[in-house]
């Protein structure tokens, strides 16, 4: 199973965005749609395998934790604008297959993929490399990535905290939505 974790410190808790100009109205949304698509599309399908959770920070109510579940969701659009929609419609309270939107924090996400003993991976440019890492089939990775200003102190104190690993793609600083793309691929070459 894997796990995909996207902080944004900016991304708005409340349906107040205008999906006609996503980037600018919604503290950076635009990222967390990418990164949903990353996550868990791919051109033949879902990965149902994966799990996609987006911590956001923003105006008016933070926190506000949005869940996409692979295994749930029936179908999902491949452009951000309707996954924008999506994620609006969540956080008005309608229910969709597959989503959910909890007023929770990053603890509580990194609470139960410990319990469900996901193995914590922490990307940032200046990490052990990816290419010394083993993934094995039999574990579960949960991957926590930050948005376009990276992870708070606090944050990072707690990924130590609860022992996740850093790891790089390299010395490059890469945007959100690609190093998931990468971790993906790394994935599905190593073990499957
Ligand atoms: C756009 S980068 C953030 C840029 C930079 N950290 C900053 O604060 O200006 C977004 C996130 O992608 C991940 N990331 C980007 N490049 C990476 C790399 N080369 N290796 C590992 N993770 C990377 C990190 O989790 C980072 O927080």
């Amino acid at each position: 199973m894997r796990a995909f974790i996207v902080v944004s410190n900016t991304g708005v808790t409340a349906p107040i965005f205008d999906i006609r100009s996503l980037a600018s109205t919604s503290g950076r949304l635009d990222l967390i749609c990418r990164s949903l698509i990353a996550s868990l599309l791919t051109p033949k399908g879902l990965r149902k395998d994966t799990t996609f959770f987006a911590i956001l920070k923003g105006p008016p109510n933070p926190p506000l934790t949005i869940i996409a579940r692979g295994s749930k969701i029936d179908t999902l659009p491949i452009d951000e604008v309707s996954i924008a929609r999506i994620i609006k419609r969540v956080m008005s309270r309608e229910h969709i297959r597959g989503f959910e939107a909890k007023r929770k924090d990053l603890k509580y996400v990194l609470n139960i993929l410990s319990k469900s003993k996901y193995k914590l991976i922490y990307l940032r440019e200046d990490g052990e490399n990816i290419e010394n890492i083993e993934f094995y089939e039999d574990t579960n990775y949960a991957f926590i990535l930050g948005d376009q200003k990276g992870l708070s102190r606090a944050d990072e104190k707690l990924l130590d905290k609860y022992g996740a690993n850093i790891v790089s793609l390299g010395r490059v600083p890469y945007m959100t939505s690609f190093c998931i793309s990468v971790i993906n691929y790394v994935l599905d070459m190593r073990i499957y």
